[in-house]
């Protein structure tokens, strides 16, 4: 886009930014990192638990307005398995913010049809967060308007090792034989089976890596990255990044004029 362009997007109304999206190139699939809570909250001077806390209202916004566009699924890195090695009290911090969401949130995304499922180890966490999650996880299984999937102690190299594990497993017990093992058979074993891949990745926060996010989903999934910080990335924000996400054009190694047919 050209400088013109931009500073012409940036006179529109998000109304009007909406407007422009093309709702059958949607992406299906967007899958977030949701990067800046602490430097969000030491630009102000905040302790570092004021930007995640400002974060969950960008959370709450964010899944809104997915279910409202018709995004089918959207899948948000809360915690990460190296997020482990944080000090112990913004550990608990942000655990007990994710109770907090859960407890006042559950109703608002049962009458939204999002259905919550989370991926990760799990069974680090807090007994009572994880309790939260389970419920969720429960009242929400037969809803399907738009798939919520919370990465929670989430570590995309594990994700490989956990599938991996359970294939040799199923391989002693004579349920799968050596060649059944291909992509779609490590796909169904991954903690993401049934979910199609992210068609787009966004990062806040200015940092181009991945974070050992969803390694194997990511192959053919277009990256955008953005300097905003999470607790400020809101609806306006996501529209910009889909209707980046709409100029692009998806080749996955072929030639264009090879695309439709
Ligand atoms: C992302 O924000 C939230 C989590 C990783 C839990 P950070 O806490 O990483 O914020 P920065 O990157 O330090 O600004
Ligand atoms: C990635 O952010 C994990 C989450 C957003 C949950 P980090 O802030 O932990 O990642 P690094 O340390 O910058 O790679
Ligand atoms: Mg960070």
């Amino acid at each position: 886009m050209s400088t013109n362009e931009s500073s012409a997007m940036e006179q529109l109304s998000v109304e009007e930014l909406t407007a422009k999206l093309e709702p059958d190139l949607l992406p299906k699939h967007v899958a977030i990192i949701m990067d800046g809570n602490g430097r969000w909250a030491e630009l102000r001077n905040l302790p570092r638990i004021a930007g995640h806390r400002e974060g969950i209202k960008s959370v709450r916004e964010i899944i809104t307005a997915c279910q409202e566009l018709g995004i089918q699924a959207l899948t948000i890195y809360a915690f990460s398995q190296e997020n482990w090695n944080r000090p112990l009290q913004e550990i608990s911090a942000i655990m007990g913010l994710l109770e907090y969401y859960l407890s006042t949130e559950l109703a608002k995304l049962i009458e939204q049809g999002v259905r919550f499922r989370t991926i990760g180890r799990l069974d680090s966490l807090p007994a009572s967060a994880l309790q939260w999650v389970r419920a969720a996880e429960q009242k929400t299984a037969h809803l399907e308007r738009l798939h919520l999937t919370v990465a929670l102690s989430y570590g995309g190299r594990t994700e490989i090792v956990d599938a991996m594990q359970a294939i040799l497993r199923e391989t002693q017990e004579g349920k799968l034989q050596p060649g059944d093992v291909d992509e779609t058979c490590i796909q169904q074993h991954l903690y993401t089976h049934g979910l199609p891949d992210p068609d787009l990745l966004i990062r806040t926060s200015g940092e181009t890596r991945i974070s050992n996010f969803l390694l194997w989903q990511l192959a053919y999934t277009e990256l955008y990255f953005t300097p905003t910080l999470w607790p400020d990335f809101r609806r306006r924000e996501l529209v910009q990044a889909l209707l980046e996400y709409q100029r692009r054009e998806r080749r996955f190694g072929r030639v264009l004029s090879t695309i439709s047919s």
